[in-house]
């Protein structure tokens, strides 16, 4: 589970994602047609995929965040 006190504490968002990494980046090509749904509250299992984390994040300390939806045109 996430410490939430630590975050704020500590300053920092990423409390969870990959933390022996200097820097998390990540990039995804998406096929002609195809939807990706990405998240920004870096709760996710599946990062850097939304998989719903964030309505519970937003049920437990009343913030409003949630995703990115990219979708690509049909070529
Ligand atoms: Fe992070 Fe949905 S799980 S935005």
């Amino acid at each position: 589970s996430i410490d939430e006190s630590a975050v704020l504490a500590n300053g920092k968002i990423n409390n969870m994602i990959n933390l022996d990494s200097p820097k998390v980046v990540d990039s995804q090509k998406l096929q002609s047609g195809e939807k990706a749904v990405f998240c920004r509250c870096w709760k996710s299992e599946t990062f850097p995929l939304c998989d719903g984390s964030h309505v519970k994040h937003n049920e437990q300390f009343g913030d409003n965040v949630g995703p990115l939806i990219v979708n690509r045109k049909k070529d």
